[in-house]
Parts: C-alpha cells; sequence; structure tokens
C-alpha cells in the first residue's frame, strides 16, 4: 500500500501538535513499495525527511519537500538459541507495543525503555534510552535501502555508530539510509536493571519481575513526564551536558549540590537541574512552556507555533550559558 498525501498537515503528526505543511508525505508498508517510491521520486528535485511518529520533531515551517512514513510492522524470528532470541521487526511498529510484547513473551532486554513514545526505526535512529539502558544494548543488526542507490543495505550494530541520542543515521553524507527494519537480540534469561534513579524505591518490597518492571518505569514516566496525547511536547527537548572535569570541579565549589554522573568523557550534568536553577521550570510564555515537574521537556499549551517553542528554548539555552557557562543542545531535530 503506498499513501501519497499532499500539501499534509502535520499537526496530528508530531507529538508537540504544532500545526504546519508538507509538501507531499507518503506512507508505505512494505520495502517493495518504498523502492517504488524511491523510483518515482527526483531526489535533485526535492528535499527528503524520514518521519516517524514525529516524537522528537519540532516544526518550524512548513516542509516543501518529501516526507516518507514507515507503516512497515512485520515481526520475524530471525534466530533462537538457548539463551537468546533474534527478532526482526518492521520499522514502523509502535516502540512500545514491541516493548510490550517482549514482556509478554519473558524475553527480557528492552523493558526498561517502556513507553518510550515513537516507533522502532527511530529507536535506531535516535538510540533511545532510559533508566539505564539505550536501544544500542539490544540492536544487533539494522535494516536499511540507501535511497541515493535504492539497494539493500544491512549494518552491524558497530557500523551504526551509535552514542548519546545520536548513530551513523543523523550523520549521513554519501548515503541517505532509510531503516526498513531493526533487530534485537532479547535474552530468555537475564538480570534485571534496577539500579537506575527510583526504581528499587518504586519497588519497594515487591519481588520484581519483568513485567512487575514495565509496569513501575510506566508508573514512574507517567508522573513524571507529560502524555504526549494530552500536552504537547518531544519528550527531553535538550540533551543533558557532558562538561571536563575541571569545569565540574569549579562549578561543585558554588553549587555544592550540583547532581552529575561520572562518563568516559568528564561529567553529564542533568539539563534539568540547570534549567530549574535559571528559574524555568513551569513558566509559561503564551502557549509555550516549561514542564512544571520534569523541565527537560518543553510544552506546547495548544496553539504555540514552531518559533515561540524555539525562541523560549534560545532565552532558556542562554540562561543556561551565562549561569554556568554550559552550552545545552536541543535532543528534537528542527525542521
Ligand atoms: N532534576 C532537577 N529538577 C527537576 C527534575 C530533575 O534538578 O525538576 C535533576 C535531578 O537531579 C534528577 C536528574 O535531573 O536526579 C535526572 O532526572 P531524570 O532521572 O528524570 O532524567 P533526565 O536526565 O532528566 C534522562 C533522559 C530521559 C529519560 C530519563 C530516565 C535525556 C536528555 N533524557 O532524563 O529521556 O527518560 O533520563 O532515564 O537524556 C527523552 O530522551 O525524551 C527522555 C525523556
Amino acid at each position: 500500500m503506498i499513501n501519497k498525501i499532499n500539501n499534509c498537515e502535520m499537526k496530528q503528526r508530531n507529538t508537540f501538535g504544532i500545526s504546519a505543511k508538507c509538501k507531499t508525505l507518503f506512507e508505505y508498508d512494505s520495502i517493495e513499495d518504498l523502492e517504488k517510491i524511491i523510483e518515482s521520486i527526483d531526489l535533485k528535485k526535492d528535499k527528503i525527511f524520514n518521519i516517524g511518529s514525529g516524537s522528537n520533531l519540532l516544526f518550524t515551517k512548513d516542509f516543501d519537500g518529501i516526507m516518507l512514513h514507515s507503516k512497515i510492522n512485520d515481526i520475524q524470528i530471525e534466530e533462537r538459541t538457548n539463551e537468546s532470541v533474534l527478532i526482526k521487526v518492521g520499522a514502523g511498529m509502535i516502540w512500545d507495543d514491541f516493548v510490550a510484547l517482549t514482556v509478554d513473551n519473558a524475553l527480557y532486554g528492552a523493558e526498561n525503555l517502556s513507553l518510550i513514545p515513537g516507533t522502532v526505526g527511530a529507536s535506531a535512529v535516535q538510540n533511545i534510552g532510559a533508566y539505564g539502558v539505550e536501544a544500542k544494548d539490544i540492536i544487533e543488526k539494522v535494516y536499511c535501502i540507501d535511497l541515493l542507490t535504492n539497494k539493500k543495505i544491512v549494518l552491524a550494530n558497530k557500523d551504526c555508530q551509535f552514542g548519546y541520542r545520536d548513530s551513523i543515521f543523523k550523520h549521513q553524507k554519501n548515503t541517505f539510509l532509510i531503516v526498513t527494519h531493526v533487530s534485537f537480540r532479547l535474552q530468555i534469561n537475564s538480570e534485571l536493571k534496577l539500579d537506575y534513579g527510583t526504581i528499587r524505591q518504586e519497588l519497594g518490597d515487591q519481588t520484581p519481575s519483568l513485567s512487575l518492571v514495565r509496569k513501575t518505569i510506566i508508573k514512574i514516566r507517567e508522573t513524571k513526564l507529560p502524555d504526549p496525547k494530552k500536552l504537547g511536547s518531544a519528550g527531553s527537548f535538550f540533551k543533558n551536558p557532558i562538561i571536563s572535569t575541571a569545569h565540574y570541579e569549579c562549578l561543585k565549589k558554588q553549587y555544592e549540590n550540583i547532581p552529575s554522573y561520572e562518563v568516559e568523557n568528564g561529567r553529564k550534568i542533568p539539563a534539568a537541574w540547570l534549567i530549574e536553577q535559571c528559574g524555568w521550570k513551569g513558566k509559561r510564555v503564551s502557549d509555550a512552556g516549561v514542564h512544571p515537574i520534569q523541565p527537560l521537556v518543553l510544552v506546547n499549551y495548544g496553539n504555540a507555533n514552531g518559533k515561540e517553542i524555539v525562541e523560549l528554548a534560545q532565552s532558556i539555552q542562554q540562561d543556561v550559558q551565562t549561569k554556568f557557562n554550559i552550552t545545552i543542545e536541543p535532543e528534537a531535530i528542527f525542521i
């Protein structure tokens, strides 16, 4: 099935709920259909953007080009051993439907990533992460089509250049890879990862199980993060910045309670804390706002446009820069 929509209104297709038009949107539910679409478009003439469920996007203007939206959502078991199962999943499947399926089938690995909005394809592009786990920890292969050659390519995990909310799919130079399927290695038996944040606290004296961890993560997310169906947002709008140890030591003298995590190349500071310290938590400018519980999330109270969200983000960035000499970068992708 190919569904072509000209002059497509995108408000319902981005979780920020920003109104914008796209010149042409193609939906497809098979590789064959994607190949047909690629043959029909003129890459020299049209800008192309690959859109999932729009949960990490900010429309700042109309998009005068072609958007491709995968609805490929088949599932196949590629391999089964005594310890693990390799599952190949269509890029268009809703991420949390996939996580639910793994938990229902007693497979370990994806449970801490419960309730993250978005699609399976975006999980690889964005290397989504939460509660001590990243998609890269369970991704084994990514199946793609290169738009420039219309050829199929399979990338192994090590070739995907996964980083913090980053992958090769965000830095394409001589390719234009569209993810069609992702293969995940899930364990039949494994330890649960309970050491991040308040997971253990929430569990209390209940015996942890796969399904209980999923329920607990969902509960934590529901209390901290806005439901995009009720309040528009793109999840974390900013990435948590990494600063040098020397910079951190200097700040620690002035702000003795500054939270931080040790990482390979310095210290990661929660952007939520920096934003709160600058007095932005819960602030609202017209319909654009900073979430009152998780200030890392910018929200649309109804009719904010992309420009208003960008202006709010810039004011926050400037204040964090001035107060802490730290640059916070958006995690959301601007169109
Ligand atoms: N904090 C504050 N004030 C607040 C809220 C939080 O100072 O109002 C500080 C606290 O020190 C807290 C720390 O921020 O300990 C960390 O907060 P939290 O554990 O909620 O996570 P985060 O670092 O703010 C990251 C991801 C989230 C992910 C959570 C849980 C990024 C950009 N965000 O947020 O991912 O769900 O960890 O693992 O790395 C997303 O990417 O869209 C997303 C929601």
